[in-house]
């Protein structure tokens, strides 16, 4: 790699190239072992004599930072960086006000073997070869003859599928031009708050919710509210009258993965339309994975006015990695919403793009949702019937029929620290979350959230084993 080296101003040459190569080592940039360029080379680069640039590696070479080797070049010597001689992190310039307190969603990348955390699918079941042909084929020069950009909203092919699959899957009604694809359903809520929110605008999401859509709309300058979420789904009389926006799971709400009833359906969009200026998210990020009950229409299907965006992910269905997610849009908001993705990122991964494109119309996604379905199912059962056996003593189930997790709440009554029964059954290897670290309201709600997309079936009934011992230790 060429080392960026400034002579810019006054001073001795060869002292500045010394000084820059000595930080360049320090701080990294050029690592142990790696060749500098030979003095005939770099000289001319930098237009001065090749005595000025030998100087300077000679001192560094006498210093202990470089090393000759004959007849092979200079190179840093494999002892030369002194940890713990960064950039100085202290002082300098700082970011906005709302970005100065720490407010990243919680990433945990630790390993388990009994696995229940949440939003993660089954990578072994990813069917990654059949993925491999169909990226390799897209990374074929004739594929790759595009002369620039591509359209922002995404590669006209996926557009189309999408538009296909969510009609038939999901009843959602949408044209190919109607569909924006994004970089997950996180890009989609960006952009839709960017284009609808100014700084001090209500933003109305769901309580217990999904952080990362709550900490992305206080970001944005947005005054957040949380309404309360029953049996029904959220309770729309308690929207304040002021929200420029609501963000909803209607198919299986997160995280307590109750469906929203046809009535909350119905006066949700019967407020945005009285309301005349909100917007409602439908976040229908993991609805695929269904094992009984037809799901109930869409609010985008049910809408007249024009009122709802419908925010998909190829999170769950295939993995989080990929950064595919779409939104159907009224058409009201397309331009806005396509000028905003232009100017984020200008549009995604087209090679991926294509690949999930064919994959949609070669039927191997919906064979992959079947597949996927039935190995879930099978995980679920044996949550749930653990949830009827052992762990009714503390826990008590939210009913849900679809998705990757269960939430349970503790049984009224049942004094457990949830937080120890979390830790404890970490220690066991058990990774399991708190359904508190899903509420912002005080008090939050105390349950346990079970997530079944990471873990093997043959493991559930020993992971659930332990975390009966958990409770047990807790209680
Ligand atoms: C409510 C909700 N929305 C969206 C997503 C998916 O986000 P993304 O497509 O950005 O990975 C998740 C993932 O867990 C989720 O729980």
């Amino acid at each position: 790699m060429d080392l960026h080296i400034s002579l810019e101003g006054r001073g001795d040459l060869s002292a500045r190239i010394y000084r820059q190569i000595m930080e360049a080592v320090l701080d990294g940039r050029l690592r142990p072992g790696e060749r500098l360029p030979p003095t005939r080379e770099l000289a001319p680069r930098l237009e001065v004599s090749r005595n000025t640039v030998a100087a300077a590696y000679d001192r560094l070479t006498a210093e202990g930072f470089l090393e000759g080797r004959s007849g092979a070049g200079t190179f840093v010597r494999a002892e030369s960086r002194r940890p713990g001689r960064r950039r100085p992190s202290r002082g300098g310039v700082r970011p906005g006000r709302r970005w100065e307190t720490p407010m990243a969603p919680p990433n945990d990348r630790a390993e388990f073997t009994f696995d229940f955390r949440l939003g993660m699918p089954d990578v072994r079941l990813f069917p990654l070869e059949t993925w491999r042909r169909l990226v390799s084929r897209e990374l074929r020069p004739a594929s790759l003859r595009s002369p620039g950009y591509g359209e922002p909203a995404g590669h006209p092919a996926l557009r189309e599928a999408i538009a296909r699959y969510a009609g038939v899957s999901r009843a959602v009604r949408a044209e190919a031009d109607d569909v924006i694809v994004t970089q997950g359903a996180q890009q989609a809520l960006d952009l839709i708050a960017r284009v609808l929110i100014e700084p001090g605008d209500c933003v109305a999401v769901e309580e217990p919710g999904y952080p990362p859509a709550r900490l992305l709309f206080q970001s944005l300058g947005a005054r957040v509210v949380g309404v309360p979420v029953d049996e029904e789904g959220l309770d729309v009389s308690a929207i304040p009258r002021a929200a420029r926006l609501v963000h909803v799971t209607p198919s299986h709400q997160f995280p307590l993965g109750t469906p929203m009833s046809l009535a909350r359906r119905t006066a949700l969009l019967a407020w945005a339309e009285r309301s005349d200026r909100a917007v409602v998210i439908e976040d229908d990020y993991d609805s695929e994975f269904r094992f009984s009950d037809r799901p109930l229409e869409p609010l985008q299907s049910l809408d007249r006015t024009g009122r709802v965006i419908y925010v998909g992910s190829f999170s769950k269905t295939l993995l989080p990695l990929l950064r595919v997610g779409f939104m159907v849009a009224p058409a009201s908001l397309q331009g806005a919403l396509r000028t905003a993705k232009q100017l984020s990122d200008w549009h995604g991964d087209l090679t991926t793009q294509a690949a999930l494109a064919r994959f949609i119309d070669e039927g191997l996604l919906a064979r992959h949702i079947r597949r996927a379905t039935r190995e879930y199912a099978v995980r679920h059962e044996r949550i749930l019937a653990a949830l009827h056996g052992d762990l009714a003593e503390w826990l008590a189930l939210v009913p849900s029929a679809a998705g990757l997790h269960l939430c349970t709440r503790l049984v009224p009554g049942r004094n457990v620290d949830v937080q120890r029964v979390v830790a404890s059954a970490r220690g066991a290897d058990v990774a399991v979350e708190s359904l508190a670290a899903y509420c912002a309201a005080e008090p939050a709600q105390h349950g346990l959230v079970i997530g079944y997309g990471a873990i093997p079936a043959e493991r559930v009934d020993e992971g659930l084993r332990r975390l009966a011992t958990a409770l047990r230790a807790a209680t």
